[in-house]
């Protein structure tokens, strides 16, 4: 990563926790890996996030409904999903110091100039070349010097530590100890249910929502007058143990997806997939993620899982990489074949006009909210210039997010606490909090300070009462992006402001 993205990743995790948008989970505790805890504006603009999409798929459209299904499930539903199977890593463990690693993220990286070894060392990395690197960077000044000196005769071994070759031990990433061979670590979380704590007691938190949505599927489909093509939306908590969480709430062990499985006729799947695939692209690009920036990738053939026959992946150039946002499977009939063969109930869908029977396939948008309310986060954060309370022009961080997101949409204040400026504000503050927009009042402070507070939240409007207003009942409403400051009626900032919403 280079230092300028490191530097903006250190600047917003600063600015999360400074400001209430993301602290670490009992951080007085010292924390926990793997787990966050989102702040009072942390948890609006979560809110808004899940709300924009709910009212998106759900709301706004005639042929997908919503359910809530429950956290933990009959432990045949995974046994049915392979995730009892099938749901773990390769990992191994350093038989020293006792660290684990995903066995295709520890590298073992020797050179040689001839017969002499002159680096050897583990690293754990996403790439061979990015081993190489930081196994280089550890070694010491003279042995940096060698290899830049004999850059030509060096030759590098590297090697994943579930591809050692023969007569190699693989290396331990923290402290060069010996690594044990790969072994099969379930990412589930395990749990028991009721006063017996044995193995007929076992239950699992679900790792992803989909599960829930197979199993009511029939439900849904008997209480509804839904007929193929239909979809179930979902938002809600999923848990995977993750070997490694990293990157900030990017890879957390408690997180949530919202998931849509959209039931159709094989032989539409093709067109349904690709809709969804566009679709939910061009979602994250209406809400301000730069198509610069955002990509969509479409899985090799030799990466799909065994179960889908297409997939793709909307992708967001973090400052720590590209990395995956909402994957869109065609899931094939896998899913309710499996969940019909393990429950013995029919799962196969009557179609009455055409009189056939089938198992419908599944698309499935699937994306992580936690994953989307940082790459909105990452975007959103910005330097640039604005005056202060002396007109001189000085750098301001401001979270350009998207308004339907942004944790407060209108901040009121008086110029100054006297002249009864202070009761205007707060009718202007009370109409609008009334009227169902998030608002917040202030009257501390500097103005120019004031402003700058709204910045770093996000705050798209603010609306100041000063002497002007005693005089003509006009305010100023100034905007988050372009600094502009218009003078409108205050029984206008209502309309003003939801025109400017949409
Ligand atoms: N039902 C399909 C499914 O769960 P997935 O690719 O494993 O597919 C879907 O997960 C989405 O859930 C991902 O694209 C990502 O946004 C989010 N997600 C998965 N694991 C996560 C984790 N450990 N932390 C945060 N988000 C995660």
């Amino acid at each position: 990563m280079s230092e300028s993205k490191n530097d903006l990743m250190d600047k917003l995790v600063s600015l999360c926790k400074r400001r209430g948008f993301i602290f670490q989970s009992s951080e007085i505790y010292g924390g926990i890996n793997g787990f966050w805890d989102y702040g009072p504006l942390g948890v609006e603009l979560k809110r808004n996030i899940k709300a924009a999409w709910w009212e998106d798929v759900v709301r706004r459209r005639d042929d997908i409904v919503g359910l809530d299904a429950s956290i933990i499930m009959n432990p045949r539903v995974w046994e049915a999903s392979g995730h009892v199977g099938g749901f773990s890593d390769p990992m191994v463990d350093c038989t020293e110091c006792k660290a684990r690693f995903r066995a295709d993220r520890a590298f073992t990286v020797l050179a040689a100039a001839g017969e002499t070894e002159i680096v050897s060392g583990g690293a754990e990395a996403e790439t061979e070349a990015v081993a190489r690197e930081v196994v280089a960077a550890g070694a010491s000044s003279k042995i940096r010097r060698r290899i830049e000196q004999k850059a030509d005769e060096i030759t590098w071994t590297i090697f994943r530590s579930d591809q050692t070759p023969e007569g190699k031990t693989a290396m331990c990433p923290t402290c060069r100890g010996s690594l044990t061979p790969p072994r099969l670590f379930n990412l589930m979380f395990e749990t028991h249910v009721g006063a017996m704590q044995d193995s007929t007691s076992v239950a699992y938190l679900r790792p992803e929502t989909a599960q829930g949505i197979f199993a009511d599927y029939k439900n849904v489909l008997d209480s509804s007058r839904l007929k193929v093509p239909f979809g179930i939306a979902q938002i809600g908590k999923a848990f995977r143990n993750e070997i490694n969480p990293r990157n900030y709430t990017f890879r957390s062990r408690e997180f949530e997806q919202m998931e849509i499985e959209f039931f159709c006729h094989p032989s539409e799947a093709d067109t349904w997939y690709e809709h969804w695939r566009d679709a939910r692209f061009q979602w994250y690009i209406d809400h301000g993620l730069t198509s610069s920036k955002l990509r969509l990738r479409d899985h090799e053939k030799d990466e799909l899982a065994h179960y889908a026959a297409a997939c793709a992946d909307v992708e967001y150039e973090f400052p720590f990489g590209l990395s995956e946002l909402e994957g869109i499977a065609n899931r094939t009939d896998y899913d309710l074949s499996r969940h019909q063969e393990y429950s013995g109930k029919d799962l196969t869908y009557f179609d009455d006009e055409t009189k056939e029977r089938f198992i419908p396939y599944v698309i499935e948008p699937s994306g992580g909210v936690d994953r989307a309310t940082l790459a909105f986060l990452c975007e959103a954060y910005t330097e640039d210039e604005a005056p202060d309370d002396k007109g001189q022009m000085k750098t301001r961080v401001v979270m350009k997010l998207h308004p339907r997101f942004a944790p407060i949409k209108v901040a009121v204040f008086p110029l100054v606490k006297k002249e009864g400026m202070p009761e205007v504000a707060r009718g202007i503050y009370e109409q609008v909090r009334d009227a169902g927009l998030a608002a917040f009042y202030d009257e501390k402070g500097a103005v120019g300070r004031r402003y700058r507070r709204q910045d770093e939240a996000g705050t798209p409007f603010c609306v100041t009462v000063d002497g002007q207003t005693l005089e003509d009942q006009t305010v100023t409403i100034r905007d988050r992006d372009t600094l502009d400051q218009t003078r409108i009626k205050a029984d206008e900032v209502l309309t003003f402001v939801r025109e400017k919403l949409g």
